[in-house]
């Protein structure tokens, strides 16, 4: 009967909302057509607005870590000095994404759980004046940490290096606005707050780093060459074929966005991580991010007895699929996503079916806590809205 039914409260893939699933079902046209051509610079257009971006807006088919390859290859060059920040799964792979490339990488891995300390990464670019790119992971998804990317930004700019940005699961949900901050490029996929499955990643690029990707050589990827988007965008039109059908779906989640007004969908996300956070506390959980100025927005991670177990139950009995840990976490903690198309009462769900799960394996708590702490969260943020 069930079968078919999923509630997915992961970080992503997210719940795709009917109008996109809709929009996405428009005929097949060709992508060398004035049709495509259309589509692609209203797409543009909006992508320039949501990313806060005077650049431009590379639409690659793949996924997010082919826009990291993509903003990677094209940024750093042979015998550049970078610096790949890591504050967990995430930000190893684009540590590794660098590694590939012939630069010569600085690693700072930072204690999971922790964002990273602004004043060791300008303690590190100081000693090291060559280094011409840092990479940085906005929200950290295997941990829940928010990186403060407006101050690393304004120290990136100081040493005269580029700044690239992973904000894959950050993206829509959590104030970024490029320009303003000074980020070169911003990388996201479309499979998190933007509401589409996944196969698009989208990499915004500042002037600056479209001058740099413009007179750089070309990447060592042919695929991810950013220089060939670039060139194609001033035509409206993609190196090779686009997925058309995805686009469609992009133009839809960009036309809702706005509709919403992004500092609405950016409260929206706020509350929503405020709600889970004291569903949890209140069940008398421990958060993996305890400092709310470095807790995501978009995705919550709690330390839980028997997680996996907990994890199954809520998938098995009340159909609500919830992440494990990775790596070192695997097995300790649970991953509760909350970006894109997701609501209050979405939270309120999947507290109520947390607080089952934990009661059945055996934790001890007063059953209907968690859910009351959201509510009353809910209740003190419409209440200074009215
Ligand atoms: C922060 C972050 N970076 C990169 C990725 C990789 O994206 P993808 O799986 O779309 O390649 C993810 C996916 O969850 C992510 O959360």
């Amino acid at each position: 009967m069930f079968e078919e039914k999923t509630v997915l409260r992961i970080p992503g893939p997210t719940p795709v909302p009917p109008e996109v699933t809709r929009a996405m079902t428009h005929a097949m046209i060709g992508h060398r057509s004035g049709d495509f051509s259309s589509l692609l610079a209203e797409v543009e257009a909006s992508l320039r607005d949501l990313f806060q971006t005077s650049g431009d807006v590379a639409v690659i088919a793949g996924t997010g870590t082919g826009g990291l390859e993509a903003a990677v290859y094209s940024m750093v060059h042979a015998g550049d000095r970078v610096l790949a920040i890591s504050t967990g799964n995430f930000g190893d792979r684009f540590t590794e994404i660098a590694r590939r490339t012939e630069a010569d990488v600085i690693s700072l891995n930072c204690e999971w759980g922790q964002p990273a300390k602004v004043e060791e990464v300008a303690r590190i670019l100081a000693e090291h004046s060559d280094i011409r790119v840092v990479l940085l992971t906005h929200c950290e998804t295997s941990t829940g940490v928010l990186n403060n990317v407006q101050q690393i930004a304004h120290i990136t700019q100081e040493y005269g290096a580029y700044l690239i940005v992973d904000a894959v699961s950050s993206f829509v949900g959590s104030p970024l606005p490029m320009d303003e901050w000074n980020v070169d490029v911003v990388v996201t996929g479309s499979q998190k707050a933007l509401g589409l499955p996944p196969g698009l990643a989208l990499v915004a690029m500042s002037s600056r780093a479209i001058e740099r990707v413009k007179n750089g050589p070309a990447a060592r990827s042919f695929y991810f060459d950013l220089k060939r988007y670039q060139k194609g965008l001033g035509d409206s039109t993609t190196p090779w074929t686009p997925p058309v059908s995805l686009i469609y779906g992009l133009r839809e989640s960009l036309l809702m966005i706005q509709e919403e007004g992004l500092q609405q969908a950016q409260r929206r996300h706020r509350l929503l991580r405020d709600m889970t956070r004291a569903g949890i506390r209140a069940m008398g959980l421990s958060l993996v991010v305890n400092d709310e100025k470095s807790a995501s927005d978009t995705v919550t991670t709690v330390f839980v007895p028997d997680a996996d177990q907990v994890c199954k139950v809520m998938k098995n009995d009340l159909h609500i699929v919830v992440a494990g840990g990775q790596k070192q976490l695997s097995g300790k903690i649970i991953r509760i996503g909350h970006m894109g198309y997701v609501d209050a009462s979405d939270m309120l769900q999947c507290l109520a079916a947390l607080e089952i799960a934990l009661v059945k394996t055996g934790y001890k708590m007063e059953l209907g806590a968690g859910v009351r702490a959201a509510q009353e969260v809910y209740l003190h943020a419409s209440n200074s809205r009215d």
